[in-house]
């Protein structure tokens, strides 16, 4: 680390101010050198000399004893720094078992039909990637015994066609929750579908009065989205304190980014949010107390972006090619692993973050919409 000039001057001004009692043994030496010299001018520019010189001397030794000081300082810190990771898979897995209390605590009180929270996921086309989050949900509900009803559509069903399945969904009353997997092809008008979702079904929040209410101070949405509640989960069973943070969120989708920065600043914390537009993100994600990466750009973010001791969340899940990997590729998130670690205070890894949080809360948000539904405290 580099003293600034002001402060390394007035370090060497201190230091020197000190000089002549700490070298009043150099004095008597001085002397001794100097001491068959002629007096007069000659004699005074030598000691001024000699002086300045041993100044010099004092200030290279004073600055070397520093940076050693300092890389010491710096190893240390480095030492501390080592980010704890976020175990997104151990937490998730605890809301699990919540969820599961929940679920048969409701089927204890209403029966086994009714009681059983039931959720509905529509999937409209062949994308290989949306069958497989859905079939990843699907999965979910059994382990926690909530009831998964599937409505698989053809690509190019209509509008209305869509429209009137969410609406069948919206009054069968063993369902509780639904999922309109996303994206959905072109011809389809998402936010009209989205917006048909009944309000106390719309499990994935993103119902326009959901997100509104979550935009709006001192107004609750019925649903939060999964992936920012997630993470605002995430943040909160760790014990990490948001008020008065600056938190910078990579990232303003409809999903991920804007929520996760409507639900930090109703933490209190001051939010950055930045896009593709932004200039200078790495200097803006410097200051970041706490940081939130979604922008789906692998290993973007790296350590010298990151401000000592900031908590890292990396929503990013990207394919990077991996030929040591059976599979020709691995997962990554947008930050770059490895290196933040060593910079972060705490971060969590891509897989094992933040993915499982998302199916948690959707689990979470389910057990809710039935709980209310039926009457019971949730
Ligand atoms: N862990 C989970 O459960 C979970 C859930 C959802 C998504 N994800 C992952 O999270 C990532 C983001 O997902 P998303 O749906 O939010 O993505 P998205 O809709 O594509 O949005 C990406 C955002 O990042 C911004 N962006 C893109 N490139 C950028 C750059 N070079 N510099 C700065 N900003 C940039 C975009 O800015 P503009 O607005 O200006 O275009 C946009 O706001 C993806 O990797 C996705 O797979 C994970």
């Amino acid at each position: 680390m580099c003293l600034g000039s002001g402060r390394r001057w007035r370090l060497w001004r201190r230091c020197a101010e000190g000089l002549p009692r700490i070298s009043s043994g150099c004095t008597g030496e001085r002397k001794q050198t100097i001491g068959g010299a002629s007096s007069g001018a000659a004699t005074t520019q030598t000691r001024l000399a000699v002086a300045f010189g041993r100044r010099v001397l004092w200030d290279l030794g004073l600055g070397l004893v520093w940076r050693a000081r300092e890389a010491n300082r710096v190893v240390k810190v480095a030492e501390k720094m080592t980010g704890v990771v976020i175990d997104g898979k151990e937490t998730a897995a605890g809301i699990r078992k919540e969820v599961k209390r929940q679920v048969q605590a409701l089927e204890e009180k209403y029966g086994a039909e009714a009681g059983t929270p039931g959720l509905a996921t529509v999937l409209v086309g062949s994308r290989t990637d949306s069958a497989t989050y859905v079939r990843m949900k699907h999965k979910a509900c059994a382990e926690v015994g909530i009831k998964s009803i599937q409505r698989q559509l053809p690509e190019d069903i209509t509008q209305e066609a869509l429209l009137e399945v969410v609406r069948a969904l919206n009054q069968d009353p063993l369902v509780h929750g639904i999922l309109v997997q996303l994206p959905l092809p072109s011809h389809i008008n998402e936010e009209a579908i989205l917006a048909e979702v009944a309000l106390e079904k719309d499990v994935d929040g993103f119902h326009p009065l959901n997100i509104g209410k979550l935009a709006m101070k001192g107004r609750q949405p019925l649903f939060v989205p999964c992936t920012p509640l997630g993470i605002m989960e995430l943040l909160r069973r760790h014990n990490i304190s948001l008020a008065g943070k600056h938190a910078v969120v990579l990232g303003r989708s409809n999903i991920v980014g804007m929520p996760v920065a409507m639900l930090l600043v109703k933490a209190n914390a001051t939010v950055t949010v930045c896009h593709s537009q932004t200039t200078d993100l790495p200097g803006i994600v410097k200051q970041a107390d706490v940081l939130v990466a979604a922008v789906g750009r692998a290993e973007m973010v790296k350590a010298d972006w990151i401000k000592p001791g900031a908590v890292v969340i990396d929503v990013g899940i990207n394919s990077k090619d991996d030929p040591s990997s059976k599979k020709g590729y691995r997962l990554v998130g947008d930050v770059a692993y490895d290196e933040c670690a060593s910079v972060a205070s705490m971060i969590t890894p891509v897989p094992g973050g933040t993915g499982p949080m998302t199916i948690a809360m959707l689990l979470q948000n389910c057990a809710t919409a039935a709980s209310r539904t039926l009457g019971a405290s949730t």
